[in-house]
C-alpha cells in the first residue's frame, strides 16, 4: 500500500512513521520546507520518546520520505490522511483553513480513487466540509474521479505515542463506503494482532468519538482535583480516596490523579471546542463548563499555597522548579501549568530557577530570560527558598534528600503532583505541601 501523510506535526509524524515500520511506503507532506529539510537529515521537530531512530530507520529503508510537493507524492496513493493543525479561534471552535486547503489541493491533484482520511481532531461536520471542498476542485477541473472521506481519530498520548500507536486500545474508523471500510481495514491490518478492536462506525460518530474520549478524562482528572481541594479543607487525604475508588473497575485506576490541572494541546482546546460545537447548536454543556472552570482554578492551587506559607512575601525569594513540560516525556509547553506557577511568582518579584530535562529549549520561547534555567535539578535548588515540583518526570522520583536539604536555604517542597511521601519528607525535616493532603 502507499500512503500519504499530510502534515508532519506530532501526530502526523507519529503516524507516518508508525505506519512505515509495519512496511507501508509512506510520505510524509508538508508545505514547510524548513521541517521537510529538516526531516530529510533527521532532524525532527518534537520530542518523542523512540521517534527519532524510528524516522531514521525507515527512511534508510526508503519506506519513509519526506516533501513539500503534495500534487505528486499523492499520485497512487491508496489513502491520504489530513493531519495538520486545527488551533483554537478565540471562541474556543476550532480552525479548519489548513485542514480545509489540503483538502482543496488534494482535490486539485488527485488522478485517482483515494480515501482521504481526517486524522486531526476535527468539529462534527468537518469530513463533509472535507468532502463538499474536494467535489469542488473534481468539478473545476471537469473530472469525475471517486474517491472517498472517512474519520480516524487518534488516541496517541504525548510521551507514549509510538506505543499507543503500534499497539492501539482500539482504532476508530467512521467511514461512509463499503469500498472505503475494506482499504481501511486493509491499512490496519498490521496493527490487530493484539487482538484489540477495529471498530468501524459512520463518520460523525467518529469524529464525536475523539471529542468524547478526551472530555471524559478530562472530567475525571477536574472532579479529582475538586474532590482533592474538600479533602483538603475537610482533613482527608485524596492519596487513601483514590486508591478506595479506584478498584472498583466501574471507576478504574486510571487518571484519577490529582495535581494542578490538565494541559497539553489536547484536552484544553478539545474541551473548548465541543463547548463551543454544542452552545452554537443550542445546547449547554453543563459539566463540561465546569470541568474547564476547575482546571483553570486548579493551575493557581499551587501558587496560593506558597503565598499561604510566606504570608504573602514573595518579593526576592528564589524558587526552584522542577519540570516545565505539561507532562513528563515531552517538550510541549502549549498550555503547560509551570507558565502560570511561573508568571504569578514573577508578578509578585519572586526569582525561579528551573530545570526540565527535555523542555527548556522549548520552555525559552515563551518565558525567555524572566527565569534562570538550571544545569541539573540540584543546581537550581542553591540558596532557594522552595522546592515545587511541577512535572513528574521519573528523574525527580527520589532525589537525594540530604543533598537536596543541604543545598536549600529553608526546606519546604510544594509537591504538585503527589510523587512524594509527606511522612518521609517531614522525617528529614521539610515542610510538605500535597495536592489533597492535610497540612
Ligand atoms: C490526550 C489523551 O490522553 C490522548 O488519548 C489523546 O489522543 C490526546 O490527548 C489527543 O487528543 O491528541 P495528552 O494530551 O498527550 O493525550 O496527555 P495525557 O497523558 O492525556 O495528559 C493530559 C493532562 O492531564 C496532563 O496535563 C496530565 O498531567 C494531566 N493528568 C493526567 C492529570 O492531571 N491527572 C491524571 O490522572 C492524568
Amino acid at each position: 500500500m502507499r500512503i500519504a501523510v499530510v502534515g508532519t506535526g506530532y501526530v502526523g509524524l507519529v503516524t507516518g512513521t508508525c505506519f512505515a515500520e509495519v512496511g507501508i511506503d509512506v510520505t510524509c507532506i508538508d508545505i514547510d520546507q524548513k521541517k521537510i529539510e529538516n526531516l530529510k537529515k533527521n532532524i525532527l521537530p518534537i520530542y518523542e520518546p523512540g521517534l527519532e531512530e524510528m524516522v531514521a530507520r525507515n527512511a534508510q529503508k526508503e519506506r519513509l520520505s519526506f516533501s513539500t510537493d503534495l500534487a505528486s507524492s499523492i499520485q497512487g496513493c491508496d489513502v491520504a490522511f489530513i493531519a495538520v493543525g486545527t488551533p483554537p479561534g478565540e471562541d474556543g471552535s476550532a480552525d479548519l483553513k489548513y485542514v480545509l486547503a489540503v483538502a482543496r489541493s488534494i482535490g486539485q491533484n488527485m488522478n485517482s480513487y483515494i480515501v482521504v482520511v481526517t486524522k486531526s481532531t476535527v468539529p462534527v461536520g468537518t469530513a463533509n466540509k472535507v468532502r463538499k471542498v474536494i467535489e469542488e476542485e473534481l468539478e473545476a477541473r471537469g473530472v469525475d474521479i471517486p474517491f472517498d472521506v472517512a474519520s480516524n481519530p487518534e488516541f496517541l498520548k504525548e510521551g507514549a505515542a509510538i506505543e499507543d500507536f503500534l499497539k492501539p486500545d482500539r482504532i476508530v474508523v467512521g467511514v461512509c463506503s463499503e469500498r472505503a471500510q475494506e482499504v481501511m481495514k486493509k491499512l490496519y491490518k498490521p496493527f490487530l494482532m493484539n487482538g484489540h478492536p477495529l471498530i468501524f462506525m459512520d463518520v460523525p460518530s467518529a469524529e464525536m468519538t475523539k471529542y468524547a474520549a478526551n472530555a471524559m478524562l478530562a472530567t475525571k482528572i477536574s472532579f479529582m482535583n475538586d474532590i482533592a481541594n474538600l479533602c483538603e479543607i475537610m482533613g482527608a487525604d485524596v492519596n487513601m480516596v483514590r486508591k478506595g475508588i479506584g478498584s472498583d473497575v466501574r471507576i478504574g485506576n486510571k487518571f484519577i490523579y490529582p495535581g494542578i490541572g490538565y494541559g497539553g494541546s489536547c484536552f484544553p482546546k478539545d474541551v473548548k471546542a465541543l463547548i463551543r460545537t454544542a452552545s452554537e447548536n443550542g445546547y449547554d454543556m453543563k459539566v463540561l463548563q465546569s470541568v474547564e472552570a476547575v482546571n483553570e482554578n486548579q493551575k493557581s492551587v499551587l501558587y496560593n499555597k506558597i503565598h499561604n506559607h510566606f504570608n504573602g512575601d514573595l518579593a526576592g525569594r528564589t524558587f526552584a522548579i522542577w519540570g516545565l513540560s505539561f507532562k513528563p516525556k515531552t517538550d510541549d509547553m502549549r498550555e503547560a501549568p509551570s507558565l502560570v506557577i511561573i508568571q504569578k511568582l514573577l508578578e509578585q518579584g519572586a526569582k525561579v530557577r528551573a530545570y526540565d530535562p527535555v523542555a527548556m529549549k522549548e520552555a525559552q520561547h515563551s518565558l525567555g530570560d524572566s527565569i534562570e534555567y538550571g544545569k541539573d535539578e540540584y543546581e537550581t535548588l542553591i540558596d532557594a527558598d522552595a522546592l515545587l515540583l511541577v512535572t513528574e518526570w521519573p528523574e525527580f522520583r527520589s532525589p537525594n534528600f540530604n543533598v537536596v536539604s543541604k543545598l536549600m536555604k529553608d526546606k519546604v517542597v510544594f509537591d504538585g503532583r503527589n510523587i512524594y511521601d509527606a511522612n518521609d519528607l517531614n522525617e528529614k525535616g521539610f515542610i510538605y505541601y500535597g495536592i489533597g493532603i492535610k497540612q
